[in-house]
């Protein structure tokens, strides 16, 4: 892959990667369209990266598929699919983490405190091998995004972070690899955390401003899901992600959702833009 990407650069071909770990749906193939759009040769990744699951997480569960996979990729003209081993990855006597900071101990890291070193390790050295132009995220891991557009300014990677919309099912959920745990009635009844960023935007386009109130008329829709355990609901700056009491005209900020439903731990966001 290395060889093959130093090659492209050399016959001055632009390389577009979306990293992945598979088990690919149409949030993942927005990716991809972007990709193509953008450059003129599309890799894309599968692997499932241990290093960013805690012991308790469904690192072994984790859905997988390759053989739909490659043929959504084929349909899709993926020009290159890079499928690597995790001994390859992660040899003996592996030893190098890249550790993000502060912003990899708040919200997500609070709950999911190794995950963010281990996207870290895992997509810099996809970088590293895949050598991008751009790659390619999703708007759906918002603080993902930007944990790694800031590992990508401090440690001076040379490509260009792209942040995709969040693509959801008819009605409204947001498209997950994980929401093929979800039984029937919980899967009916997870929309209810759309429903309440729906609620959210509602409440801001009439001129509410004071976050708790906003957060509190949310837990109220979210009580509607039989069987949940909510996580947090936060509102934060969009750019440090730092929480905020009072909506302020010229800011962008998330509202960000993490909640089990069932033993499911689902995540959405809404972007705010006045
Ligand atoms: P994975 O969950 O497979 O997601 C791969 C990419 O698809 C991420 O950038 C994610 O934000 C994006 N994505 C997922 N659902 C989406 C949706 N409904 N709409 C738009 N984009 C969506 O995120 C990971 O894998 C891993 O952490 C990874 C970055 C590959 C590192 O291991």
């Amino acid at each position: 892959m290395q060889e093959f990407a130093g090659e492209l650069r050399l016959s001055k071909k632009t390389i577009g990667f979306v990293p992945t770990m598979g088990y690919l749906h149409q949030g993942h193939m927005s990716l991809v369209q972007e990709s193509k759009a953008r450059s003129s040769c599309t890799v894309v990744s599968i692997f499932v990266n241990p290093t960013q699951f805690a012991p308790n997480e469904d690192l072994a569960k984790y859905p997988r598929d390759l053989k739909k996979d490659c043929l959504l990729l084929e349909n899709a003209g993926v020009d290159v699919l890079f499928f690597p081993d995790a001994q390859e990855i992660y040899p003996e006597g592996f030893d190098t983490y890249i550790y993000p900071d502060s912003l990899s101990r708040i919200h997500e890291g609070e709950f999911r405190p190794i995950h963010f070193r281990g996207v870290c390790t895992i997509v810099g050295m996809l970088f590293n091998i895949v050598k991008p132009h751009f790659a390619f995220f999703g708007q759906k891991d918002a603080q993902q995004a930007a944990v790694i557009k800031r590992m990508c300014t401090d440690l001076k990677f040379d490509l260009e972070v792209v942040v995709c919309p969040i693509i959801r099912e008819n009605d409204g959920l947001a498209m997950s690899s994980r929401n093929v745990y979800l039984a029937p009635k919980e899967r009916q009844q997870a929309v209810k955390l759309y429903e309440s960023l729906l609620h959210a935007q509602k409440l801001i386009s009439e001129g509410v401003r004071n976050t708790n109130r906003i957060v509190e008329e949310m837990i109220q829709i979210i009580k509607g899901i039989e069987n949940h355990k909510l996580d947090y609901i936060r509102i934060v700056n969009a750019v440090n992600f730092s929480e905020v009491e009072m909506l302020k005209t010229g800011a962008d900020y998330y509202i960000l959702i993490a909640c089990r439903v069932g033993v499911t731990r689902l995540i959405d966001n809404e972007l705010i833009r006045f």
